[in-house]
């Protein structure tokens, strides 16, 4: 539905973006993840027609977004970083404007409006000033004009930001019920959301694309070898020399700080490619420790992005 290939941006003589080739199948939700400056309004403003690429070439629906930019427009939806929206109309009145801006047969405005504030829960405000309105349903309202013409994709830069942890609920929700029916790509800089809402995810760094998996295989390659985090009652310099002198075992790290005797956790890192399950549980045991707990530590998608990042 979304082709992007090696696309460019000089602002100047700076380069935002320098050859960022992805892909985003009809009805699948895309994350657009890269820490700030990366590039990701970049690419989003040329996906929506704003501004036009330095090079190559990028495809909406079957469209080609710099030789056919109405054709691409009427089948997208943009949700900007920074909604403008006016304060002194109420939302109905707006939503009305925007449908009529983006090509919406005037018979069907009423109707394409109160479907839109259906789905994006705004009938009770329909008749607020947008001024009045809280962040969470101005967002809302922002949502609301990017579908009102019911576009097949949808492109959200940041929809989450600046709202608090319940408005960051409410907007997941919606997003996710969103999908299916449309293809939508969605930034953001921060990771939970993409593992929250998306099946893929492009990371972006510095204008060039470092990695595109499913948030689980992310985790799976990066990570390499596995780790578990082990607690144990028994005395710590006995415990971390016997853990490491087990078989496959790369490092091993204290985590908690409850003192040299008594319960202890550690991190147990294995070679790469090497299984040191089955091999933790009888070391403790023989010697005598009580094992309380022994489970495989997966790396935050946080870790991911940070060591991803610093690779580059
Ligand atoms: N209009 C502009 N003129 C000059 N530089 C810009 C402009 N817009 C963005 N940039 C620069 O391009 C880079 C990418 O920006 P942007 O696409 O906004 O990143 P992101 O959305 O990932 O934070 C940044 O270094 C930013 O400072
Ligand atoms: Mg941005």
């Amino acid at each position: 539905m979304i082709e992007v290939e090696n696309l460019t941006k000089y602002y100047g003589n700076y380069y935002a973006l320098k050859g960022v080739t992805f892909s985003v199948a009809k009805g699948e939700i895309l994350g657009f993840l890269g820490p700030n400056g990366a590039g990701k309004t970049t690419t989003m403003r040329i996906l929506t027609c704003f501004f036009p690429a330095t090079g190559g070439k990028a495809r909406v629906a079957g469209f080609d977004v710099f030789e056919e930019p109405l054709e691409v427009r009427k089948r997208i939806g943009y949700l900007p970083e920074n909604v403008p929206l006016y304060k002194d109309i109420t939302v109905e009145d707006y939503l009305e404007f925007a449908a009529g801006i983006k090509g919406v047969a005037r018979r069907d405005v009423k109707n394409a409006v109160t479907k839109v504030m259906d789905e994006c829960v705004l009938t009770d405000v329909a008749y607020k000033f947008i001024g009045e309105l809280s962040k969470g349903y101005r967002q809302r309202v922002g949502l609301a004009q990017a579908l009102v013409n019911d576009p097949e994709v949808l492109i959200l830069d940041e929809p989450t930001i600046g709202l608090d942890p319940r408005q960051i609920i409410e907007i997941r929700k919606l997003i996710k019920n969103l999908a299916g029916r449309r293809t939508i790509i969605l930034s953001t800089h921060i990771l939970p959301e993409v593992s929250m809402t998306c099946q893929r995810v492009v990371i972006i760094n510095e204008g060039k694309v470092i990695a595109v998996d499913t948030p689980q295989n992310l985790t799976a390659k990066v990570q390499g070898a596995s780790r578990f985090l082990v607690k144990i009652d028994g005395p710590s310099q006995d415990v971390m020399k016997e853990l490491r002198a087990i078989n496959g075992v790369e490092r091993v790290t204290r985590r908690d700080e409850y003192g040299n005797n008594g319960v202890g956790e550690y991190v147990v890192e294995a070679i790469k490619d090497r299984d040191i399950k089955r091999n933790i549980a009888p070391v403790i045991v023989n010697k005598g420790w009580a094992l309380l707990e022994l489970r495989p530590q997966e790396m935050s998608l946080e870790d991911i992005f940070v060591k991803l990042v610093t690779k580059e």
